[in-house]
């Protein structure tokens, strides 16, 4: 079958990689794709808003599945474009899509179903949502409701920075996204990420990652889209995986289908382990980047035939395997970043970091007279399989000095936390 896979990151370049591998693959259609994802797949430039567009290529190019990377087209409905149109495609309706696309909805439903996350409240106006933050008290934490490309989040550890973001969100510095706020309670603990396919009703675990976002040492300085990343979770054990999908996963599963929006696609769901057991932070309803970039490559199953059982509602009759191996990615970003930063530089000797325990998963990229070239902020990922953390980790930054990039940086420390527990 032909299949089309719409995205141009590292974990496109991940998903990517993998689909190529599927025996019931006959062509792997990019848009738009990198210069990495162009080694394994066919890029095509297309305009992902236009689904009359995407439709059409659909038609021509004889393609059985569309796979979204990114969460926007869902949001926008692209799903619902395509099943419209008889085509498959992998991901949730842009109902079902709005357990990312609004954090009051997700918080709504939570309490519906009996879904543990922190105590909040919905506003539509500052003097409301002040009055509420003073009450409730400084750490607090503030959300722009809609998609905001993961800025809209403000931790707020005194009551001046959380009236400072509140007035930030309703005038406007996130758009449309901030013209509602929810406000909730501070969880303290360490995060990790869980990830399931769904099919309307089965959730299959699809992995279980933690990230660094921040983008200096230590997790200090400006967020970012993800500066780093390992899996699986070293804090989350088989019993808290349990917990997390019986508690979280399955009921919002059974919540979303008695709605009458049933999700379909990947749940990527944002815990905090408080000492109360695990919280629902938040939900995306895509694969993570960097994550995926660490969950894939510890695969062995048929990436394609697992979301073509999510599609079709079979998911009970699949099992995916996995690795016992650790795997752990440095993401290679411009100088600047996530700041300005200059385009066009060039990257050399990629291929000296070749190994059998390395994968590099292309982001920012492009080909420019038969140059690499980086053209964004995050460019590549370093992704090294190893016995533990420790290992992974010393296998990525070993690679990463084999090239030559001048205008690139990296955290030093990704996995720190683990690593020093594995060092206890
Ligand atoms: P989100 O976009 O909702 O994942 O939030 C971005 C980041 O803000 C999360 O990864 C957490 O580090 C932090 N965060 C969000 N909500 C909370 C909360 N209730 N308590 C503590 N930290 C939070
Ligand atoms: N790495 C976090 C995300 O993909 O949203």
């Amino acid at each position: 079958m032909n299949v089309l896979l719409i995205g141009s990151g590292g974990r496109e370049h991940a998903m990517a990689a993998k689909l190529a591998q599927s025996p019931l693959l006959d062509t792997l259609f990019c848009a738009p794709g990198n210069a990495g994802i162009a080694n394994v797949a066919k890029c095509v430039t297309l305009d992902i808003a236009d689904h009359g567009a995407v439709i059409q290529f659909c038609d021509d190019n004889d393609i059985s599945l569309v796979v979204v990377g990114p969460e926007a087209p869902l949001v926008a409905g692209i799903v619902d474009a395509l099943d419209a149109a008889n085509i498959a495609a992998f991901g949730p309706s842009a109902a079902a899509a709005q357990l990312e696309g609004s954090k009051g909805f997700t918080k709504d439903l939570c309490a519906e179903f009996n879904i543990p996350t922190a105590a909040y409240q919905r506003f539509n106006n500052a003097p409301k949502a002040k009055r509420y933050a003073r009450e409730m008290g400084a750490p607090i934490v503030i959300k722009a409701d809609g998609l905001a490309a993961g800025k809209g989040v403000v931790v707020a550890t005194s009551i001046e920075e959380a009236l400072d973001a509140i007035d930030d969100c309703f005038e406007g510095a996130f758009g449309d996204a901030g013209f509602e706020v929810v406000i909730e309670a501070f969880l303290e603990g360490e995060e990790a990420s869980l990830f399931a396919f769904c099919d309307g009703q089965t959730a299959l675990l699809m992995g279980t990652a933690q990230d660094h976002k921040q983008v200096g040492e230590g997790d200090t300085g400006p967020n970012t889209g993800g500066m780093g990343a390992f899996s699986p979770a070293a804090i989350l054990d088989q019993e808290m995986i349990d917990e997390v999908m019986g508690n979280i996963i399955v009921p919002t599963l059974a919540g979303m289908h008695s709605r009458g929006t049933p999700f379909r696609g990947i749940l990527f769901a944002g815990l905090m382990m408080t000492k109360d057991g695990p919280q629902l932070i938040e939900y995306n309803v895509r694969y993570g980047d960097p994550e995926t970039q660490v969950i894939l490559p510890r695969l062995k199953s048929d990436l394609l035939e697992l979301m073509i059982a999510s599609v079709e509602s079979s998911l009970l009759e699949v099992e995916a395997e996995w690795s016992d191996e650790t795997a752990l990615a440095v993401v290679l970003a411009s100088k600047g970043y996530p700041g300005a930063y200059e385009k066009g530089t060039e990257i050399h000797d990629l291929e000296k970091a070749e190994a059998a325990n390395i994968e590099i998963f292309h982001a920012g990229t492009a080909m420019k007279d038969g140059k690499l070239t980086a053209i964004g902020g995050r460019v590549l990922n370093f992704t090294a399989m190893g016995s533990s953390v420790t290992e992974a980790q010393t296998a990525a930054y070993d690679a990463i000095e084999k090239i030559d990039w001048p205008n690139g940086f990296c955290r030093s420390d990704i996995g720190w936390r683990a690593v020093a527990r594995e060092k206890e």
